[in-house]
């Protein structure tokens, strides 16, 4: 079947059928209105296939994720974040030489402008990391306007070195502006995600200590964030992009995108609500209860997903990954095990398996970070430093496709009618 027929007030409309390389299924309505006068309605697009894309694959229902036909599973325990990165933007696993060249690339780009530096002072202590990071970003992209035109492949691959790379630097200077200490300068000799931990934590009469499975398990953090489809920041890189926006100011505006608590900014709200539970020594029993009854509207946060109806594999992976390091930091502050509880009583609970609700991504990521030492108002933004890659690769779809047409939904107006104006003197 390659059409089906849709009959709208007596007369037949063929649509075509496009089917994926996994048989995903879709109906192609593309020319309905021009056709019929029709559009389709589908509030939240919880329905609706805004592209065709090569980057990831998401099985709902299964809780299959593969980046570029690559299990999430796999890339976990054989990956690091930067090779994920490689191959989510240039869509296979990197050869010896394209990785190092790569990481070297990230070297060369790990400084900010020093111009750049004083944009912090702009900032008020207390300001939000994910708004400093959206607007250096985009400000990123004003000391190399030579990136915002038109881009051959050593262009792109030099401005995506300088946002993996720099993003990084950006978010620990925030951090480490907001609590007066000296930003750090990165060391050439170190990897990623060893020198995002230095960036934030060494002294300049102190270096930071790492332990090599911490180093790991943010790497791990990273990996499981690198891309996820078109969820809501993604669709706003992909949006922005199909104006022309170039690749930073886009990248900037997912930053905003994933602010959001329904989206990023879960894993903080997962920590919060933990945290909430423990001081006010609420049973678990009687959240959940609370949460059934839709009291003052609360959620049970670090569970749901828009896609994910069975259960979420990055948070399966992370369960695990939790426990460990809780066990290496020395540290138990409850708040896992209240997790756990949570997690043992919801999804037992018939609100949560009708409504195919499951721990997502954000459950155990906050109680990872918060281990490690990562502040609670930097989560969303070690999850936006993971999403960039998934940016990167998304914003490029858009930009190489010569058939690309601008985003732009429509609506059904439900407004009021014509009306006259009534000058003010007579209101
Ligand atoms: N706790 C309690 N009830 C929930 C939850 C939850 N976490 N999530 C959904 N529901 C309920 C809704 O109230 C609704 O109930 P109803 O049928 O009685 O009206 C039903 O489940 C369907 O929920 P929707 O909001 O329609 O589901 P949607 O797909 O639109 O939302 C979302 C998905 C936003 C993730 C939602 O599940 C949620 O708010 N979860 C908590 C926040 C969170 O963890 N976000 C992170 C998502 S993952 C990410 O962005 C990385």
């Amino acid at each position: 079947m390659s059409t089906v027929t849709l009959t709208l007030d007596g007369k037949d409309y063929s649509l075509p059928i496009v089917r994926g390389t996994q048989n995903e299924l879709a109906i192609d309505v593309s020319k309905l209105r021009d056709q019929s006068g029709y559009i389709t309605l589908d509030d939240g697009f919880a329905n609706t296939g805004s592209c065709t894309s090569a980057i990831t694959y998401i099985d709902g229902d299964k809780g299959i994720l593969r980046y570029r036909g690559y299990s999430i599973e796999e890339l976990a325990e054989k990956s690091t974040f930067i090779e994920t990165a490689w191959t989510i933007i240039w869509g296979r696993l990197p050869t010896p030489t394209e990785l190092r060249r790569f990481s070297m690339l990230l070297t060369e780009h790990e400084l900010l402008h020093e111009g750049l530096r004083h944009h912090y002072d702009g900032f008020p202590p207390d300001a939000p990391p994910m708004a400093i990071l959206s607007a250096m970003i985009n400000s990123v992209g004003c000391y190399h306007p030579e990136l915002l035109t038109s881009m051959n492949d050593s262009d792109f691959e030099e401005a995506a070195a300088k946002l993996i790379s720099k993003v990084r630097t950006i978010a620990a200077a925030a951090y480490r502006m907001s609590t007066g200490r000296p930003i750090m300068y990165a060391i050439p000799e170190y990897g990623y995600v060893q020198n995002f931990l230095h960036m934030m934590f060494s002294l300049p009469n102190q270096p930071h200590v790492m332990d090599p499975d911490i180093v790991k398990a943010l790497n791990l953090i990273l990996i499981l964030h690198a891309d996820h489809e078109q969820n809501c920041s993604t669709s706003t890189v992909r949006m922005v992009a199909s104006g022309g926006a170039n690749l930073f100011a886009s990248v900037a505006a997912g930053v905003c995108a994933l602010w959001g608590h329904l989206h990023g900014g879960a894993n903080q709200a997962v920590v919060e609500m933990l945290e909430d539970i423990r001081k006010t020594h609420c049973s678990v029993k009687d959240f959940v209860e609370k949460v059934k009854r839709k009291e003052n509207g609360i959620k049970l946060m670090g569970f749901g997903h828009r896609v994910y109806k069975n259960f979420d594999p990055r948070s399966k992976i992370l369960r695990d990954v939790a426990q460990k390091v809780l066990q290496k930091q020395g540290q138990n502050d409850g708040l896992l095990n209240i997790a756990q509880e949570l997690a043992d009583i919801a999804l037992n609970d018939d609100y949560f398996i009708q409504r195919k609700l499951y721990p997502n991504v954000d459950f155990y990521s906050g109680i990872i970070m918060k281990a490690i030492g990562i502040p609670l108002n930097m989560f969303t933004v070690m999850f936006a430093i993971g999403r960039i890659p998934g940016w990167i690769a998304n914003w490029k779809e858009i930009y190489d496709n010569p058939k690309q047409k601008i985003y732009r939904p429509r609506q059904i107006y439900i407004g009021e009618s014509l009306r006259d104006y009534v000058p003010i003197d007579m209101r």
